[in-house]
C-alpha cells in the first residue's frame, strides 16, 4: 500500500513532536529540527533553520504529500518561509496543515469565536498567524487546512512542566481570573489531526474543548490533580471585565468520540 508522505516542520518541538509520534507508525513521516541536536542522528529528521535555509530544497528532496507547519522562530522569517510553502503548493499536489492559534481572535474579548468569524488581533503573535492564514486562504480550498489551537496542556507540556517547577521552587503560579478560555492537550490534538489527515479534510478547524472555563479555575483544578499541593497564586487582572480567548468549533465539528471537554483535559493530568 502506498503510504502518504508527511513532513512536519518543527517536529522537535512540543506540538510537532507529539504529532510526529502519533503519525509515524501509520505514514511515511519526516520532521525538521533546528536547535535540538538529539534528532541529528534520526534518519527521518533533517535540520532546518528558517532564517538561513531554503525550504524548497527540503521539499524537493522529501516530496511530501502533506506538510504540517508547527514552527516558532523569527516572525518575518516565518512569513517568508510560508510564502515559499505557498509557491510549492501551487505547483504540486501537496497540502499544507498549519498550526494556528486562538490568538487570531484576541481583539474580540467579549465573546468566543467560530471558524468563519473574521479574525482580528491586537498581539504581534496573533497578527503573524493571521498573515499566514490569509496567504493560505488565497489558495484553492482543497490545498490547505488551518488548525486553530488553544493553550495545549498535557503531562509533558511546557505549561505543566513550568507549573511543577514553580510548585517545587515555591514560586507563585500566575492565574488570570477573568480570562475565559477553551483548552486542549497533546493527545487529543494529535488524534484529531490524525483523523483530519485520514479523511483528507481541508478548511478551518477549531481544535479545542467544546466548552469554556476560567483560566484560574482550570489551573487550580489541574494542580489538584497533580497532588496535594498548596501553591501561592498570583492573580493577574488584565481588565475589569471577563475576557474571552476561545476558538470554539461550530461549522466543522469533529465526530463525538474525538471531541473533548475541559473536565477531560483536567482529569487527564496525572499525579506527579
Ligand atoms: N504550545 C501551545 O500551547 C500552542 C498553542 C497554540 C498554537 N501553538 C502553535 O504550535 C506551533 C508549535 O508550538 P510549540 O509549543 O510546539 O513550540 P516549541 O516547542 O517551541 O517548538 C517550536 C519548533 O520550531 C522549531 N524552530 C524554532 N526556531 C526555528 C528556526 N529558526 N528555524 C527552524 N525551526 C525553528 C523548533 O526547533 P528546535 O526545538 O529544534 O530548536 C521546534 O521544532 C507554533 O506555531 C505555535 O504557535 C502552540
Amino acid at each position: 500500500m502506498d503510504k502518504k508522505k508527511i513532513l512536519i516542520l518543527g517536529a522537535s518541538g512540543f506540538v510537532g513532536n507529539a504529532i510526529y509520534k502519533e503519525l509515524c507508525s501509520y505514514f511515511d513521516t519526516y520532521g525538521t529540527y533546528y536547535s535540538n541536536r538529539s534528532f541529528a542522528k534520526n534518519k527521518q529528521f533533517v535540520r532546518y533553520d528558517l532564517e538561513e535555509d531554503d525550504i524548497f530544497q527540503i521539499l524537493e528532496h522529501i516530496k511530501p504529500d502533506i506538510i504540517i507547519s508547527s514552527l516558532r522562530g523569527n516572525f518575518p522569517a516565518q512569513i517568508q518561509a510560508h510564502h515559499h510553502l505557498m509557491e510549492y503548493l501551487m505547483k504540486t499536489k501537496t497540502k499544507l496543515y498549519f498550526i494556528s492559534s486562538a490568538n487570531v481572535f484576541d481583539a474580540y474579548s467579549k465573546f468566543p469565536s467560530y471558524e468563519h468569524d473574521k479574525t482580528l488581533s491586537l498581539s504581534v503573535y496573533g497578527r503573524l498567524k493571521i498573515k499566514i492564514e490569509n496567504m493560505m486562504m488565497r489558495l484553492p480550498k482543497e490545498k490547505t487546512a488551518i488548525l486553530r489551537v488553544p493553550m495545549v496542556f498535557g503531562n509533558t507540556s511546557p505549561r505543566i512542566k513550568e507549573i511543577k517547577e514553580n510548585i517545587a521552587n515555591k514560586e507563585p503560579i500566575e492565574v488570570f481570573p477573568n480570562l475565559i478560555i477553551n483548552v486542549t492537550n497533546d493527545d487529543r490534538l494529535t488524534q484529531q489531526i490524525h483523523y483530519l489527515i485520514n479523511r483528507n479534510k481541508t478548511g478551518i478547524y477549531h481544535l479545542g474543548s467544546s466548552d469554556l472555563i476560567q483560566h484560574e479555575e482550570f489551573i487550580k483544578e489541574v494542580i489538584e490533580h497533580l497532588g496535594n499541593y498548596h501553591p501561592i497564586y498570583k492573580r493577574v487582572y488584565t481588565t475589569n471585565e471577563d475576557r474571552y480567548l476561545a476558538a470554539l468549533p461550530k461549522a466543522n465539528m469533529l465526530p463525538k468520540n474525538l471531541r473533548v471537554s475541559c473536565q477531560e483535559i483536567i482529569d487527564h493530568h496525572l499525579p506527579v
